[in-house]
């Protein structure tokens, strides 16, 4: 038999189960990340991260991102399996993040889990990154069933998707042009704050005020889409204008004033969204879940309106390849079908 038949059928005997290891390979951006998951359940979960690198240019490199996957992929493998007591002899699937995201990144993992699926003979399965970031949920909350709305925001996306099973997810609302994470990213750099934005605007944000009026994009409209461009520039020009006349402004301000309206109309935008589908569940993943603000606001808000509010712990919002295992044991339950040895990675997904 050739590999993909007898990946196939191999795959095809773990449909019902939820008692085999998936070995779980995710390295779409900076962050080289290896996991074990047993049906809801993370057995092992290992990250590097090279923050540390980037940041001295201000953002990630895609080069220098890529060699360092090549660097770290194969000691975390071995770290992640000897973490759970395990040997390649123990695991069954093999899931990895082909697309979006850099795409000499990309090609790191997907290259290193072609190799090892077909040398042990086990079925690949390939993953979405965004339904990673989705399916983090299942394995913090053990009773989570489709279908549920998810606000779903990261450094590239910005969505609310009514989430009816993993094939089956419709957008509810969209950026129209930046994403959240984009413009934390961006406003950080134009205040003078070390990247990765997100995280650096919130520590800021803790010493100042909401003190400056910033504009909201889309107000009244019945759509539930964002734009975070206009937001952005008038955090430009607010800088820019004191520039020019020799002024100082106030860095912890603007990081909280920006903090505020960004988590704020994606607050708004989602619980609107969950009342219009009557749906009462919403669930959070992505990046920029981890902000407290926007975790506060959501858990004060949802609460008023008796709403479930699902918000993973923080270190499954950010980038891991935990979610990558466990959109791989969704995807099995719900027919996918192994990748072959042509799988290539998808920049653009
Ligand atoms: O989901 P993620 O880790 O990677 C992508 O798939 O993009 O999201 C990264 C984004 C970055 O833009 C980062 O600045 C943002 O999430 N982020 C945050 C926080 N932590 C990460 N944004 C706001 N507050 C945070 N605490
Ligand atoms: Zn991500």
């Amino acid at each position: 038999m050739e590999y993909f038949d007898i990946a196939k059928a191999k795959l095809d005997k773990l449909r019902n189960r939820d008692d085999y290891y998936i070995l779980a390979i995710e390295s779409s951006c900076d962050e080289t990340a290896v996991s074990i998951i047993r049906g809801r359940a993370i057995i092992s979960n290992i990250i590097a991260t090279q923050i540390e690198i980037h940041k001295r240019f201000g953002g990630v490199v895609p080069e220098i991102a890529s060699r360092n996957h090549i660097l770290v992929i194969d000691n975390l493998v071995l770290e992640a399996l000897s973490k759970a007591n395990l040997t390649f002899d123990n695991i069954d699937v093999v899931a990895v993040t082909y697309g979006a995201g850099l795409l000499g990144a990309l090609l790191v993992g997907v290259s290193y889990a072609k190799a090892l699926a077909y040398s042990l003979e086990l079925p690949l399965v390939a993953i979405d990154h965004i339904k990673g970031h989705i399916c983090a949920n299942f394995l913090v909350y053990k009773d989570l069933e489709f279908p549920f709305v998810c606000l779903l925001v990261s450094g590239g996306h910005t969505e609310i998707l009514k989430v009816n099973s993993y094939h089956n997810m419709e957008v509810l609302g969209t950026t129209r042009d930046d994403a959240a994470g984009e413009a934390f990213d961006k406003v950080a750099r134009v205040i003078g704050l070390p990247y990765p934005g997100g995280p650096e605007i919130e520590k800021t944000a803790k010493n100042g005020q909401n003190n400056i009026k910033l504009p909201r994009a889309f107000k009244g409209e019945k759509h539930l889409d964002f734009s975070y461009s206009g937001l952005k520039t008038a955090v430009i020009n607010y800088v820019h204008n004191l520039q020019a006349k020799g002024l100082e402004y106030n860095v912890a301000d603007i990081a909280c004033s920006f903090q505020t309206e960004a988590v704020g109309v994606l607050i708004t935008n989602a619980l609107k969204a969950v009342k219009k589908s009557k749906a009462n569940i919403l669930v959070v993943a992505g990046g920029v879940g981890a902000n407290e603000a926007l975790r506060e606001g959501l858990l004060e808000q949802g609460k008023q309106l008796n709403l479930q509010i699902k918000l993973p712990p923080k270190a499954l919002c950010t980038d891991n390849a935990a979610m990558i295992g466990e959109a791989c044991y969704m995807a099995i339950k719900e027919g996918i079908l192994p990748a072959d040895l042509s799988l290539d990675a998808d920049c653009s997904l």
